[in-house]
């Protein structure tokens, strides 16, 4: 039987600062030498359970045992079996790359004698030897993550945490350290818990992918496995230009009725401007509210610049929808607006529309090129009759493509495509390097 090096039971986290409940009764296990990806969307809580599996943070409920010590009774030989690279960065960029490692080595008291042993070693592990003696504000980013890498490889722990180890890094960089993370797994047989939003990165590189949301896990399982639970075919369709977009929409309701189709969804764009697109179909639970009375606020409010400064100011929600309007009400919007009343406006909005007003709006004016996303049965005989629909209402395809669902298909089933309203703030940086400092204390 396969060990355990990870026994989460019924783990809960919630912040009393703000009372947010962000780990939600979760248990999981992971196995001795396996690479354990969790994904999940802004805000799911995969930090959090990163931080209580690394003993940062104390856990309101639940048990957590991490190579067989339990979180809460024995924090130090935790902290001894791992090593962990945080989401923020944590090096000191006016130290050199060596002097980090040995900054750190010295606050995990590991013996004088072994230091200079060790930090050849993990500097030779990440390619970085020859880079020892520069200064890590002169090092690329790819470079950084890869010395957080060795940083976390110091004490040779038997478990890895990745918290977005390749968070902005271009992809050759990124699949550079996808071979690191294989060859630390397959070579030094570490176990790895590792976080991405790049779907492409965890099939690469997970064993099994376990999928957080609202701090729940509502899906574990291989890649393969889930991949199968949403059965059936994706079939991507990209129209030419689209000169009237009410025709998306339009064609969305027409196609959903053919029965074989499960879903469809429009790429590339976030659910605000959705609703925008789909004429303001409003989000459920706002049963009582006619879709007309709101068309009607907003095409009062849409005329008259107070209200508008008022909403851009409060709401960021409007900025956002203002952001991703089409062209022709973004233009309306802006000739209400005088130079005085420009001046007030928060500062992305005002660019946009001195942008706007100048003439020099060419480039988002030229091509709405959408791509719809259908999920189905059987793509080969539903195909047909999606083409002929949307040749009877005039659209022009630019490209088709069909394919098996990919992770990221699986992605959306499980949490939607709405994108979340959380980014992570200073404070939340500066809190995670005093948590960092208590760690390597
Ligand atoms: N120190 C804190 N105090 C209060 N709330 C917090 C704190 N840290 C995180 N949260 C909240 O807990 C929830 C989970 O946050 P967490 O950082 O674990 O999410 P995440 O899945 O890592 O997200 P991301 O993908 O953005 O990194 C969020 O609602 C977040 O705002
Ligand atoms: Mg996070």
């Amino acid at each position: 039987m396969t060990e355990n090096i990870v026994e989460v039971r019924n783990l809960t986290k919630i912040y009393e600062q703000g009372n947010v409940l962000a780990v939600d009764n979760i248990s999981f296990d992971i196995k001795k030498g396996e690479i354990f990806a969790l994904l999940g969307p802004n805000g799911a809580g995969k930090t959090t359970t990163i931080s209580i599996l690394s003993t940062l943070l104390n856990p309101t409920k639940g048990e957590a045992m991490v190579n067989l010590y339990n979180v809460k009774v024995s924090p130090d030989q935790v902290r001894k079996s791992i090593g962990i690279v945080f989401q923020e960065p944590s090096l000191d960029n006016e130290m050199k790359g060596r002097e980090n490692l040995e900054l750190h080595a010295i606050l995990y008291r590991m013996p004088k004698g072994q230091r200079k042993e060790r930090i050849n070693e993990v500097l030779k592990l990440v390619d970085l030897e020859d880079k020892a003696e520069t200064y890590v504000k002169n090092y690329s980013g790819g470079m950084k993550r890869r010395l957080e890498i060795a940083r976390g490889l110091l004490h040779r722990p038997r478990m890895l945490f990745l918290d977005e180890p390749t968070l902005g890094l271009d992809p050759q960089t990124r699949r550079k350290i996808w071979d690191k993370i294989k060859e630390l797994n397959n070579d030094l047989e570490v176990t790895i818990l590792i976080t991405t939003h790049y779907m492409d990165e965890a099939d690469e590189l997970a064993d099994r992918i376990c999928i957080m949301d609202h701090g729940k896990i509502i899906a574990l399982d291989t890649s393969e496995n889930l991949k199968k639970q949403i059965s059936g075919d994706i079939i991507d369709i990209q129209f030419e230009k689209v000169e009237d977009r009410m025709k998306i929409p339009r064609i969305i309701s027409l196609l959903k009725e053919i029965p074989s189709i499960k879903n469809i969804s429009l790429e590339g764009t976030t659910k605000n401007q959705r609703e925008l697109l789909m004429n303001l179909n409003l989000p459920k639970g706002m049963p009582n509210i006619s879709p007309e009375m709101i068309k009607t606020q907003i095409n009062q409010m849409i005329s008259d610049p107070n209200r508008l400064l008022i909403a851009f100011k409060r709401f960021p929600m409007a900025s956002q929808m203002f952001l991703n309007a089409p062209i022709d009400m973004k233009k309306r919007i802006s000739n209400l607006f005088t130079d005085d009343l420009l001046k007030e406006l928060p500062d992305e909005i005002k660019q946009e529309i001195v942008k706007i007003k100048s003439g020099n709006y060419i480039e988002e004016e030229k091509d709405f090129e959408p791509t719809i996303s259908i999920s189905c049965e059987s793509g080969g005989s539903c195909l047909p009759e999606i083409i002929q629909a949307i040749n009877n209402d005039g659209l022009k395809i630019k490209d088709v493509n069909m394919h098996a669902p990919k992770l990221e298909d699986v992605f959306l089933h499980f949490v939607g495509g709405d994108i979340r309203e959380e980014s992570s703030d200073r404070v939340k940086s500066i809190k995670k390097r005093i948590q960092m400092r208590q760690l390597t204390r």
